[in-house]
């Protein structure tokens, strides 16, 4: 089985946890795509539900694929968020932002009933901190806080355009710093560190907020839960 058809067998099972009416968080990325149009199937065979998107991609995906999008304003709690993960480390601890949306995908996390990972199993680690963290940062203030997770030795890089020599943005005009950390030995205090510095919006580290994860691999989907 390839990595795609993996994401594609968790973001199929994902859909099964969905039923009528529900108002649903959705996730951004290439397991995310997958969900968003197999969820789009059933909405197209009768399935009535709302959604928030974590990112303008997944709202335009969502959008052209007929789901409805819905607001805060509208739905202040979702039933269900579903995204994916860049890595899934002990106690469904998570590195996530790798397609730069860590900002939107915490706020609608943190706004579910449940949030639940799906993944192919090459994202489970044992300890975090191989896959870039992401950490989006307020425009002014990059380099001063470069400065900090240097200091922390936390190894950040300011992302660029694919190509380029121009920084990338967020949907929300910020910076990203990906901090190579090698190893994160205690993601509770790197976090609480991160949090600290002035001028960071928001880091990728998710902690104690997924409820389930959906990981595929050759022996099919299998349930993770925090504890
Ligand atoms: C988006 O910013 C990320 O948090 C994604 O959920 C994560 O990068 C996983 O992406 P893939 O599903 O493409 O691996």
């Amino acid at each position: 089985m390839t990595q795609d058809q993996s994401k594609l067998l968790a973001a199929k099972r994902a859909t099964d946890l969905i039923s009528d009416g529900m108002r649903v968080g959705l996730g951004t990325g290439t397991t995310s795509t997958f969900f968003i149009e197999e969820l789009a199937k059933r909405v197209r065979s009768g399935l009535r539900l709302k959604a928030i998107a974590t990112s303008t991609e997944s709202e335009r995906l969502a959008t052209e694929q007929g789901i409805e999008l819905t607001s805060f304003a509208d739905s202040p709690v979702l039933d269900l968020t579903v995204d994916g993960a860049d890595e899934i480390g002990p106690g469904l601890s998570l590195i996530k932002g790798g397609h730069g949306a860590l900002l939107r995908e915490k706020i609608i996390a943190s706004a579910a009933k449940a949030f639940v990972v799906i993944a192919d199993e090459s994202k489970i680690v044992s300890t975090l901190g191989k896959f870039p963290l992401p950490v989006e940062v307020i425009q002014l203030a990059e380099p001063l806080v470069y400065r900090k997770l240097l200091d922390l030795g936390l190894n950040p890089m300011l992302r660029l355009v694919a190509n380029g020599a121009v920084p990338w943005q967020t949907d929300e005009g910020n910076f990203i710093l990906d901090c190579h950390c090698g190893s994160i030995q205690d993601p509770e205090k790197t976090a609480a560190e991160i949090r600290s510095i002035i001028g960071v919006v928001e880091h990728g580290l998710f902690l104690r907020m997924a409820s389930m994860a959906l990981i595929a691999g050759q022996d099919g989907v299998r349930e993770v839960h925090p504890s």
